[in-house]
C-alpha cells in the first residue's frame, strides 16, 4: 500500500490526480529503483551535453550538475529516500532534483523522455550485471581447469544413455564442462557488445527537435556509439532477450553438472563426497549428508527458463514503438541474474572442495566391457574392415557374459574362437589406461590431449578477462568522469 499520488511529471492534462489503485498498479519503483545510480549518470552525462550545445542556459546546468553529485552521495550513504508516491525511480530523481536546486531542476528533461531513459539505464545495469556473470563464470572455469591439471590420469567410466561406453579421464570430463562454461561466458559478451549502444537522445520515439549531441552522451557513458534509429531504440528489447537466453543456457549447464553431481554421490555410484560444509543433514536421519545445494541449482533452473519464455512473450506483438509492456523486462531477469550469479559463485567451492573416490571409479570402470570398442579398433589394425571387426567383438562380449569373464581376461585360445587375428600384443591394447592414452586424437582423452585442451581453455578465458578488465576500467572512468 502506498500514500496518495504526488504530481506525477504528466500530471498538467490531467483534471484531477490519478487513482491510489491506478498508481499501485502501474508504478515500477521497487524494480527500478535498482537504476537509481545509472539514471543518475544518464542525466548527468545528458545535462553536459545539454550545457555543451546551449540548450539549456550554463548556470542552470551547472546547479542540476551539483545537484545530481548529492544526489549520488546521498544514494551512496543510503540517504536518498524512496517516495512511493512518484510512480518510477526516474521521477524520484528529478523531484528530489527539484527540491535541492529549484526549478531549474525542470529543464533536465529537455530533448529526452522516460522512454529512452529507461532503455539508456537498464543497458547500463546489465552491463554490469553482465561483467560480474562472466568474471564469475571465468571463476569456476578456473577451479575446473585445476580439476583436470589434478586428474589427468584418474579413469572413470565415460557414459552415453548412462551406459558404460568408454574409458575417460576425469580432467577429460570436466574440461567438458569448461568448455560449456566457456562458450556461455562467451555469448553473455556477445549480447553485451550488441546491447552496448546507447538509446540516449531518441527521447519519445521520434527524436528530437533540440541540436543534442547523441555521440557525446555515448561517450560519456562508456558505450560504443549511440543507437542508430529512435523507433527502434524506444521499442526494442532484443538485448533482454538474449541475456535471458544466455543465463538460461548457463544455468542449464549447472544444471546437468549439479544433476551429475548428486548421483555420483550416491552410495551406489560413490564416485565422490562433497564438503561437509557444502552439504546439509536431516532432521530424523542421523546418517544423512545431502547434497541439498546442488539440487536447489538443479531446481532454480526453472524459474531461469521461464525468465526466458516471460520476456519473449512479453515482446510479443508489440507495434512500434514504445509499449507500457517492457516495463515488464526488469524485475523477472534481474532476480534470474541474481540467482545465476549465485549459483554460479557456490559452484566454485562445491567442486574446489570435492573428494574424487579414484578407487570407486576404477572399479567401476573395470566394468560393463567399457575396452570393446578397443578390441575393435585392435582387430581393424589387423586388417579387418570395422563392422566384421564390431560382430567379432559383439560375439566374444556374448561368450564374456555367458561365462562370467572380462574381455582381459580371456586366452589367446579363447580369443581364437573369434578371430585368428588375435596375438598376444591384445593384452596391452585392451588395458583401460592403453584404452585412454591411444585416444589422443584432437579433443580426445589422452593426457597429452588434455593438456592441450587446459591451454586453449586458458586462453579462452583469457581474451575475456582483457575485455571485462577494460570495459570495467571504462566505465569506472566514466563514472569518475561525469562526477568531477
Ligand atoms: N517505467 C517505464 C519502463 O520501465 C518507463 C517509463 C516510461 N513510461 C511511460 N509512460 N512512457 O518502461
Amino acid at each position: 500500500m502506498r500514500h496518495m499520488s504526488q504530481q506525477a511529471l504528466w500530471s498538467g492534462r490531467f483534471a484531477g490526480g490519478m487513482a491510489e489503485s491506478t498508481l499501485d498498479f502501474t508504478t515500477s519503483l521497487e524494480t527500478d529503483s535498482a537504476l537509481a545510480f545509472f539514471d543518475v549518470m544518464g542525466s548527468l552525462a545528458h545535462v553536459r551535453m545539454l550545457k555543451k550545445c546551449q540548450i539549456i542556459p550554463e548556470d542552470d546546468a551547472d546547479r542540476i550538475i551539483e545537484g545530481l553529485k548529492t544526489i549520488v552521495a546521498e544514494m551512496e550513504n543510503g540517504e536518498f529516500k524512496l517516495d512511493f508516491s512518484l510512480e518510477d525511480i526516474h521521477t524520484n530523481v528529478e523531484f528530489r532534483l527539484t527540491e535541492l536546486i529549484g526549478p531549474a531542476g525542470g529543464k533536465l528533461h529537455t530533448g529526452r523522455s522516460r522512454n529512452d531513459q529507461v532503455a539508456t539505464d537498464y543497458r547500463m545495469y546489465l552491463r554490469e550485471s553482465v561483467l560480474e556473470i562472466v568474471s564469475s563464470i571465468d571463476a569456476l572455469i578456473d577451479v575446473m581447469v585445476k580439476i583436470a591439471q589434478d586428474h589427468g590420469n584418474t579413469i572413470l567410466p565415460g557414459f552415453t544413455h548412462m551406459q558404460h561406453a568408454q574409458p575417460v579421464t576425469v580432467a577429460q570430463h570436466y574440461l567438458a564442462y569448461a568448455f560449456k562454461l566457456s562458450r556461455d561466458a562467451d555469448r553473455f559478451m556477445d549480447a553485451y557488445n550488441r546491447m552496448n549502444k546507447c538509446p540516449l537522445g531518441a527521447a519519445a520515439l521520434a527524436g528530437t527537435t533540440y541540436p543534442i549531441d547523441r555521440k557525446m552522451t555515448a561517450k560519456a557513458l562508456g558505450f560504443n556509439g549511440p543507437t542508430e534509429n529512435s523507433l527502434d531504440s524506444v521499442s526494442d528489447r532484443d538485448f533482454v532477450s538474449e541475456i535471458a537466453f544466455a543465463a538460461s543456457q548457463t544455468q542449464i549447464h549447472l544444471s546437468g553438472l549439479s544433476e551429475e553431481l548428486i548421483y555420483w554421490s550416491s552410495q551406489e555410484f560413490g564416485f565422490v563426497e562433497m564438503d561437509d560444509k557444502y552439504t546439509t543433514g536431516s532432521s530424523i536421519m542421523p546418517q544423512k549428508k545431502n547434497p541439498d545445494i546442488t539440487e536447489l541449482i538443479r531446481g532454480r533452473t526453472g524459474s531461469v527458463i521461464g525468465t526466458l519464455m516471460n520476456m519473449l512473450v512479453m515482446q510479443k506483438g508489440l507495434p512500434l514503438s514504445y509499449n507500457r509492456d517492457l516495463q515488464e523486462d526488469k524485475k523477472a531477469l534481474m532476480d534470474s541474474l541474481d540467482c545465476l550469479l549465485q549459483c554460479v559463485n557456490i559452484m566454485c567451492p562445491v567442486l574446489s572442495t570435492i573428494r574424487f573416490n579414484t578407487d570407486r571409479m576404477r572399479a567401476a570402470v573395470e566394468n560393463g566391457f567399457i575396452n570393446a570398442t578397443d578390441l575393435a579398433d585392435y582387430l581393424v589394425v589387423k586388417g579387418i574392415p570395422f563392422r566384421e571387426a564390431h560382430g567379432i567383438v559383439g560375439a566374444a562380449v556374448r561368450y564374456c557374459i555367458d561365462t562370467d569373464k572380462k574381455l582381459e581376461d580371456l586366452s589367446l585360445e579363447e580369443f581364437g574362437k573369434f578371430s585368428d587375428c588375435i596375438g598376444e600384443d591384445v593384452y596391452n591394447c585392451i588395458t583401460v589406461d592403453m584404452c585412454v592414452e591411444r585416444r589422443n586424437s584432437l579433443g580426445g582423452t589422452s593426457s597429452a590431449s588434455t593438456d592441450e585442451q587446459i591451454l586453449t581453455v586458458i586462453e579462452q578465458k583469457m581474451v575475456r578477462y582483457e575485455n571485462v578488465r577494460q570495459e570495467n576500467q571504462l566505465l569506472e572512468a566514466c563514472w569518475n568522469e561525469l562526477l568531477e
